[in-house]
This record gives structure tokens, sequence and C-alpha cells, in this order.
């Protein structure tokens, strides 16, 4: 016999313009789109971009790298997240948003973020104390808008033991 059996649900709101959102998400989403155009992306040809806006204000970009050993790339998130960590270690992330532009297709779903960017993107909220908004963008204008990584990753990996004193 099961001890308990829980249910897992979350939130989120979809927009079919991004012009619903504050003007902040509109810019942030602009920087996100604007950052897929100069993405490594030779061998997907996947262009993705990330925004990520600081508690001083200060918006920080990356994309997608890859690389010919292919594991070796990283996401476009990671890349904008890192980059933010290693240059503002002490400013809390407010928001980020996520853009993408193949060359040979469209997406007209909002793209999510991958398992690992996930699991990068939660650390930082998990140390900041405060959740994030997250700006899911698609080709055709319509975002998601979640608040917060930990929904996106039930039963994320926490080991607190880790932390050693
Ligand atoms: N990619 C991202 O940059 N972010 C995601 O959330 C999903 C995938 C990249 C990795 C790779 O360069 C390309 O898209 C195809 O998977």
């Amino acid at each position: 016999m099961p001890i308990s059996s829980k249910t897992f649900s979350f939130e989120y709101t979809l927009h079919s313009d991004e012009k619903q959102l504050p003007q902040e998400f509109q810019m942030l989403i602009h920087q996100a789109k604007d950052i897929t155009q100069k993405a490594y992306a030779p061998y997907s040809q996947f262009k993705v971009g990330a925004a990520v806006l600081l508690e001083n204000g200060v918006i920080v970009t990356g994309n997608n790298q890859e690389n010919m050993a292919f594991p070796s790339g990283l996401c476009a998130e990671r890349v904008a997240v890192f980059y933010a960590g290693a240059q503002y270690p002490n400013e809390k992330i407010k928001a980020i948003a996520i853009a993408v532009h193949p060359e040979n297709f469209r997406v007209d779903q909002p793209l999510a973020p991958c398992g690992s960017c996930r699991q990068a993107l939660l650390e930082y909220e998990l140390k900041q104390e405060e959740q994030m908004d997250v700006l899911l963008t698609s080709q055709s204008g319509s975002v998601i808008h979640i608040k917060g990584i930990q929904s996106l990753l039930p039963l994320h990996f926490i080991e607190e033991r880790l932390k050693k004193s």
C-alpha cells in the first residue's frame, strides 16, 4: 500500500500578444528576440535567445552556443544566467524572457526551457529566495508567463548536505 498519493498542478497565463504584458516585460522580450540573431547554431540552425532582467535594472542577454562535439555546446538560457551570475553575483534575477528563431521553420508555440536549464535557473531562484518571472515566447506573438521556476521542475534535485559547513 502506498503511503499517500499526490497531485501536482501549476498555473501559467497565456497571452496572445506580448503587448498585453507590462512595458518592462515587453522590453525584455524584444532583447531576447534580438539576441537570437547572434546565436551560434550552425548544426541545428535553431537559434535561441534569452534576456535576464536583474534587480538593478541591468539586462543581460545570451544565446545558444553550439559545438562540433555536440554536448559541449550550451543553451541560451544558461549562457545568459551564468553570465549574469558571473558579472552580477549579488543581484537578484527578476525575470527571464526566452525567444526562438529557427532558420527553416516557424515556432508558433512558446518555447519551454530544457530540463538542464530549468535546474540551472532553479539554483538561482533558491539562492535569491525570490521567484523570478519566466516569459516564454513564440514567433506568433503568443507568450506564456510563469511565476517562479519551481513549478517547472517538480521533485527537483536538492541536496542540502552538499553545502558543507
Ligand atoms: N536550445 C536552447 O538554447 N534552449 C532551449 O531551451 C532548448 C534548446 C538550443 C540548444 C541547441 O543549440 C539548439 O537549441 C537545438 O537543441
